[in-house]
């Protein structure tokens, strides 16, 4: 399996997804504002991955600060929290990761030593937890998906797999839970521009398991489906609101519109820590804006005159929840109206 996120004796090892699929490098992260970077960077992207990076990370700064004593401690743990939450205002489950470290250091008692041995096996739990999860996420999805055909021709977004957790995936968990029961055609993935993360990623992981997969560019899926070329929609997410809005990468409210003018199941895969209770509806979702390069180049090419010219780059939409069928979590599948049984 797939691994992108692994703790080795004292360091995290990330395999840097920056470089996929020209290249395979893995590198060392031994600090919290290395694991920040490398978080912001992307070399570490996907909610659920971003969630179990952090929470290393999270470990790694507690591994730095040099107080015995419990309260200043504390405090220092929370600025080191507030600096892997500055890096991505999007994918709750950095959040959800940083708190629930907190929380461990809150709840453990002296010596500070102890607090930070604590802290470790929290992180390893959400690590452990995550592959857990992403298998459940599979088996659920599967037993959801559409009985129209033996084979089904899924489409999906972004990268929702094994680069994007702590191994398995969400949706891509879900296409290889179908996989694996013999119930999958092929994969269509969209190429995800600006920053290619099918194209890159959810082609390389198909490629590696023998997946049949396709790539399209996204103005293509309106025509595919129109071809009668899908059969449902499986998408990952980076944020649920208590009322199903759904954020995931840029282009994923689109791609729900079309499945819907066509009437294909829309699904979203992902687990409980990407639903965000707190928030009532999409619209309290923060979107996370990137740099305009990713618009005006393709690698290292300028393909947009920069002058004269503005850019607009948000990295995420919302998807309202009267688009998606279901959602698909470790505890079942819900339509997104019944989101509130999970609480
Ligand atoms: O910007 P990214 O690559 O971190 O965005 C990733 C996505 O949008 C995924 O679909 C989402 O995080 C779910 S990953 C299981």
């Amino acid at each position: 399996m797939i691994n992108p996120v692994i703790w080795q004796e004292d360091r995290v090892l990330l395999i840097d997804q920056t470089k996929l699929p020209n290249a395979y490098e893995v590198v060392e992260i031994r600090s919290s504002e290395d694991m920040a970077v490398a978080i912001k960077t992307m070399m570490v992207r996907g909610a659920p991955a971003i969630g179990v990076a952090a929470a290393y990370g999270m470990y790694l700064g507690a591994r730095e600060i040099t107080t015995e004593n419990r309260e200043e401690f504390i405090a220092q743990l929370v600025r080191v929290a507030q600096m892997l939450e500055a890096t991505r205002p999007t994918a709750v489950n950095l959040f959800w990761a940083t708190r629930r470290m907190l929380r461990t250091a809150r709840t453990t008692i002296e010596p500070v030593a102890e607090i930070k041995t604590a802290l470790l096996s929290t992180a390893e739990k959400i690590y452990q937890q995550d592959l857990q999860t992403c298998q459940a996420i599979g088996a659920n999805g599967l037993a959801v998906l559409p009985q129209t055909r033996t084979k089904l021709r899924l489409h999906t977004h972004c990268n929702a797999g094994s680069l994007a957790t702590a191994g398995y995936g969400t949706a891509l968990g879900v296409i290889r839970s179908a996989w694996k029961a013999d119930r999958l055609e092929r994969v269509y993935a969209d190429e995800t521009r600006p920053r290619l993360q099918g194209a890159k990623l959810t082609a390389w992981e198909c490629a590696q398991e023998g997946i049949p997969v396709t790539v399209i560019t996204d103005n293509m899926a309106a025509h595919c489906m129109q071809q009668g070329m899908i059969d449902a929609v499986i998408v990952g997410a980076d944020r649920i609101a208590a009322n199903g809005d759904t954020a995931n990468k840029i282009g994923t409210y689109s791609l729900a519109l079309v499945a819907k003018a066509h009437n294909i199941p829309f699904f979203v895969a992902a687990p409980l820590s990407t639903i965000d209770f707190d928030l009532s509806t999409g619209s309290e979702i923060p979107i996370e804006q990137r740099d305009k390069a990713e618009i005006y180049r393709i690698g290292d090419t300028i393909v947009t005159p920069t002058s004269g010219v503005e850019f607009y780059n948000p990295a995420f939409d919302v998807t309202p929840a009267q688009l998606i069928t279901k959602i698909i979590t470790e505890h079942g599948a819900f339509p997104p109206g019944e989101l509130g049984k999970l609480l």
